[in-house]
C-alpha cells in the first residue's frame, strides 16, 4: 500500500471508522451467514458477470468477506477492495486474497483514472456519508462505459430498518436512497441507471457511465 493511501485513510474523520473499527474483529463470526452470502452471490453471479482478466474496484470490502469469491473469477484480472477502516483492512489483509487492499474514504479520493472494468458497493452504499461524491470518485475510476453495482441481500426497507434499530451508532441514519432519487443522484455522476431492483431478499442497482447523463 502506497504512504499516499495510508495518510488519506488516517486523515479521514468520518465517525462511522470507529463504528466499523470496532465491529471488526467480531465481522466473520458468523460462518453460517458468511457461506450463505457466498451461496447467494453465485446464484446472482450471471447478472455479477465477473468476467476473467476484468479488474474490478470493490468499495466497502470489509473484512474481505466477498473479495475472494470476486478475485477467483475474475484471475488473472484483479480486484482492487477499498474500505476507510483499518480495523476492517487488517482482518481482510490477513486473509492472504489475491487483491490489494487500500485504505480510502471514497467520498474524499478517487480511484486512479479509467483503471475499472466495474465498480461494486456490497453492503455499503448507505454509509457513504456523500452518495453524489462517492460516486463521482467511482466515476472517475471506471474505464469509459464501465458500470456501478450497488448490491445488498435484502430489500432497502429491510437494509433501513436493520441500521436504525439494530446497529444503531453511527449507521443508525445510514440509509439507502429512496429509489425515486437514485436517477438525479447517479445523473449528478455522471451515470445512466440501467436497472433498480428492490424487493425484500434483494435491492440491486446497475447503472452506467455516460459522458451524456
Ligand atoms: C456493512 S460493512 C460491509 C463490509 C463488506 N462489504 C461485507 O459485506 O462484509 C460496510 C463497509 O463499508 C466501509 N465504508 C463505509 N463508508 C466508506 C467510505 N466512505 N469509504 C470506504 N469505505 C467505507 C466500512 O468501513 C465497512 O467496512
Amino acid at each position: 500500500m502506497s504512504q499516499a493511501s495510508t495518510a488519506a485513510c488516517e486523515s479521514a474523520t468520518d465517525p462511522r471508522i470507529a463504528f466499523f473499527d470496532h465491529h471488526a474483529p467480531n465481522w466473520d463470526s458468523n460462518l453460517e451467514s458468511q457461506l450463505r452470502t457466498l451461496q447467494r452471490l453465485e446464484e446472482l453471479c450471471l447478472r455479477l458477470n465477473p468476467q476473467s482478466g476484468q479488474n474490478w474496484l470493490e468499495i466497502g470490502c470489509g473484512t474481505g468477506q466477498v473479495t475472494a469469491w470476486l478475485s477467483a473469477k475474475l484471475e488473472p484480472g484483479t480486484v482492487t477492495a477499498v474500505d476507510f477502516s483499518p480495523g476492517m483492512l487488517a482482518q481482510a489483509r490477513a486473509k492472504g486474497i489475491r487483491a490489494d487492499f487500500e485504505c480510502w474514504d471514497i467520498t474524499r479520493r478517487a480511484p486512479p483514472v479509467a483503471q475499472f472494468d466495474t465498480a461494486l458497493c456490497f453492503h455499503s452504499f448507505p454509509h457513504f456519508s456523500d452518495p453524489v461524491a462517492a460516486l463521482k470518485n467511482i466515476a472517475i475510476g471506471l474505464k469509459p462505459g464501465g458500470k456501478v453495482l450497488v448490491v445488498h441481500l435484502a430489500g432497502s426497507e429491510q437494509i433501513n430498518a436493520f441500521h436504525r434499530h439494530h446497529a444503531g451508532g453511527a449507521v443508525a441514519a445510514d440509509f439507502l436512497p429512496q429509489n425515486h432519487e437514485w436517477p438525479t443522484l447517479l445523473k449528478a455522476a455522471s451515470f445512466r441507471l440501467a436497472a433498480l431492483e428492490d424487493r425484500p431478499d434483494l435491492f440491486w442497482l446497475e447503472a452506467f457511465q455516460d459522458a451524456e447523463a
